[in-house]
């Protein structure tokens, strides 16, 4: 039998700034499981492209880096750490840039499937509540639980703005909506694992909803 079939996963997918991140981190504690933060693994790849200047483009070099990441996560309080090559970067791959950057190489056949087999390794007793765009598409089709958690791109963007906004950074609202959108369609018509809620996926629209309100839908669907 298949040991890893019995361990219990919670799939959240979902376009980043619908709350995914807060939802699944707090879900994850809430049971005591492993989480997941699989864009994370993606920002981390392009973090590692741009320390050892290997070209956005060139996708055999990339699945090679993406393979052969030294990364970690470690728990700080309430907050993961992420580490490249034992270097704190949980600062650097949370800005902007990292993110788009993340989005380009995640297009790449290569890169996901360099990353498949790292994923699926978090599943791990006593169960996995994991965050990302195919978790219950492809990483994790037999997920027991389906979640598809979305919002409107124009609240999409206000939230991130207050979010930067409060840590002090200077920011502009339009430029920010027009990144998100590019990043959801570029994020959705590639042709590999594009962002789209499975068949058997939960939709949950968080634009009108707060955390709150969102966590207790989940925990009801639970
Ligand atoms: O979720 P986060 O914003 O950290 O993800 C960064 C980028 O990584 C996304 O825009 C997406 O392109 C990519 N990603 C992905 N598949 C995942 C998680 C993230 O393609 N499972």
């Amino acid at each position: 039998m298949n040991r890893t079939a019995v361990v219990p996963v919670i799939a959240v997918d979902g376009p980043g700034g619908s709350g995914k991140g807060t939802i699944t981190t707090r879900l994850a504690a809430h049971l005591g499981w492993h989480f997941l933060d699989s864009g994370a693994l993606y920002r981390l790849t392009a973090l590692a492209a741009l320390k050892s200047q290997v070209s956005l483009d060139d996708e055999a070099a990339l699945g090679e880096l993406a393979a052969g990441l030294d990364i970690r996560f470690e728990l700080d309080g309430e907050n993961v750490r992420a580490l490249l090559d034992q270097q704190d970067v949980s600062d650097a791959i949370r800005l902007e840039d990292a993110g788009a950057s993340a989005s380009k190489i995640a297009a790449l056949p290569a890169v996901r499937a360099a990353l498949k087999g790292r994923q699926r390794r978090f599943r791990q007793m006593p169960g996995l509540v994991a965050d990302g765009r195919d978790m219950g598409t492809v990483i994790f089709p037999d997920a027991q639980l389906k979640i598809f958690l979305t919002a409107s791109a124009e609240i999409r963007a206000e939230r991130r703005y207050k979010q930067l906004k409060d840590k002090g950074e200077s920011v502009n609202l339009t430029r920010l909506f027009r990144e998100i959108k590019a990043r959801d369609l570029r994020d959705q018509s590639r042709s590999i694992a594009p962002l789209r809620p499975a068949e058997d996926a939960v939709i949950i629209d968080s634009s009108h909803m707060s955390i709150e309100e969102v966590f207790s839908k989940v925990v009801s669907l639970i």
